[in-house]
């Protein structure tokens, strides 16, 4: 048996690793460590709290929970703290929040991802992307210099890339997160599909035809509601499809461009897998409201340009 007293060795904290890592600058390792604090304090507001109503609706109108906006004032404080950071952007707040004015950084965040799911255990989790520069409309994701995701399930896990490499940390018992899986892949085949906003096979026979095929050739269905953990999925499997195409409710699918589909394509895109609206790469999308929401295709590559030529086929 192993001494519970120990860390094991060798062990590789999250700050080592963006240190050693060739093309972190120490500004923006100080900024992914601040996150990573948050997303701490998050974790322990998952596990203590009672996850009901606030009693408000965000910019895009979905109910607000007060984990939704406790995750948001968790994110806004420790962000404020950094002073790295020029203005932030959060799925929750309309308006972009102007900080410390001559620093280097933006943020976009999605706080509290799959909130809805909290009263039902489910994991759920926090998506960031970071900017250099004051400015987030007119960009494009491939802007982002980093981007990273938390998710809580089980186990509180955080995932960043600054574009050199996919990496994995797991939260221990003692606050600290450590290195668990380096440079993650996603193989070009998949085996596994997550099918979002399937409301749309109603009003829309290519994604209908899509999902179909995926039931005809005996995929394996994974999916939670989480965009973090199904996303996930995929990174934890090393292949998989995940995709929130259109329909008549949602034309351009559920989720968004800026908080949701930017980051998870920066690092989709840097594991080796593809991730495009339908027709184009979700990081060539100019952001023209912080917003805006986009279909999303990511995953696998074989299989995200197999379906992306599916929806594009004219039905006979
Ligand atoms: P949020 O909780 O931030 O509003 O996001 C929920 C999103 C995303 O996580 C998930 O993929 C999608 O909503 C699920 O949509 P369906 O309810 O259509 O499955
Ligand atoms: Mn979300
Ligand atoms: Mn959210």
């Amino acid at each position: 048996m192993t001494s519970n007293h120990c860390p094991p060795t060798p062990r590789v904290s999250l700050n080592s690793h963006l240190f050693q890592s060739a093309n972190t600058p120490d500004e923006l390792r100080h900024l992914i460590n601040d996150i990573s604090r948050a997303a701490k304090y998050i974790s322990y507001a998952i596990q203590t709290s009672e996850g009901g109503l606030a009693g408000g609706s965000n910019s895009s109108g979905d109910d607000q929970l007060e984990l939704d906006v406790l995750s948001n004032t968790i994110f806004e404080q420790h962000l404020n703290e950094s002073n790295l950071v020029c203005c932030y952007s959060s799925e929750e707040q309309k308006e972009m929040v102007e900080l410390s004015d001559d620093a280097k950084y933006s943020v976009v965040f999605d706080p509290l991802d799959g909130s809805s799911l909290v009263d039902a255990n489910f994991a759920i989790g926090s998506i960031v992307g970071i900017y250099e520069g004051r400015e987030i409309i007119g960009r494009k994701p491939s802007e982002q210099v980093a981007a990273l995701y938390v998710l809580y399930g089980p186990r509180t896990i955080l995932i960043y890339s600054t574009g050199n490499g996919v990496h994995e940390f797991l939260l221990n018992d003692v606050g600290e997160f450590i290195l668990f899986r380096e440079n993650i892949g996603i193989a070009d085949k998949a085996k596994n599909y997550s099918a979002g906003n399937l409301r749309a096979l109603s009003d829309n026979p290519k994604y209908d035809e899509v999902f179909h095929d995926w039931l005809k050739r005996e995929l394996t269905l994974r999916y939670s509601g989480c965009m973090v953990a199904d996303v996930h999925h995929i990174f934890a499997k090393g292949q998989g499809i995940f995709s929130n195409v259109g329909g008549s409710k949602y034309p351009d699918g559920k989720l968004r461009l800026v908080y949701e589909c930017g980051p998870l394509s920066f690092l989709a895109e840097n594991a080796g897998g593809v991730s495009l609206d339908g027709n184009i790469r979700i990081m060539d999308k100019e952001i023209t409201d912080l917003h805006q929401r986009t279909q999303i295709i990511i995953g696998s590559k074989n299989e995200v340009e197999k379906v992306c030529k599916q929806l594009k086929e004219t039905s006979e």
